[in-house]
């Protein structure tokens, strides 16, 4: 079952407009919590993860990579093609967020227990950081322009 922690981290995500990048969102924020209940429970008990939650956790880092460099191309697709000004930023937003996933795969792949505070802290917050201010810019620019004037 999902931790009340949790389920708040999904009560958080805004409406971005679009219902299939909202699913897109939630998805990708269903593996981030997947992957904090591996890391939350070492950290709480103050020990080290074992090979099998490694491994788990790496199992939830590939699907979380392919998973958002599919949504984050569908999203540049839809932006590109309703002519969003800050399209180009997106794109670089997109792009550092990937590096930093890929960054945080290798001390995953590493089993890099020294950084498992560090993995957490990161994880449970791009994603929220990107949807809920870089996604809303659009959300809210698409919305004036849908409003009648
Ligand atoms: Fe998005
Ligand atoms: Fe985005």
């Amino acid at each position: 079952m999902r931790s009340e922690f949790h389920t708040k981290l999904l009560d958080k995500l805004v409406d971005v407009g679009e219902p299939a990048f909202n699913m897109a969102h939630e998805k990708l924020l269903d593996m981030v919590i997947n992957a904090d209940v591996i890391l939350g429970s070492a950290v709480s008990e103050n020990r080290s993860l074992s090979t099998e939650e490694w491994n788990n956790l790496a199992n939830i880092f590939d699907e979380l990579i392919s998973y958002a460099k599919i949504h984050f191309s569908e999203e540049m697709d839809h932006l590109r093609a309703h002519g969003y000004p800050n399209v180009e930023q997106h794109q670089v937003d997109h792009d550092a967020l990937v590096d930093e996933l890929n960054h945080f795969q290798r001390k995953v792949m590493e089993n890099d227990d020294a950084n498992v505070r560090d993995i957490r802290k990161w994880l449970l917050a791009w994603l929220l950081n990107h949807v809920n201010y870089k996604d809303l810019e659009y959300a809210q620019y698409f919305a004036s322009k849908k409003a009648p004037s």
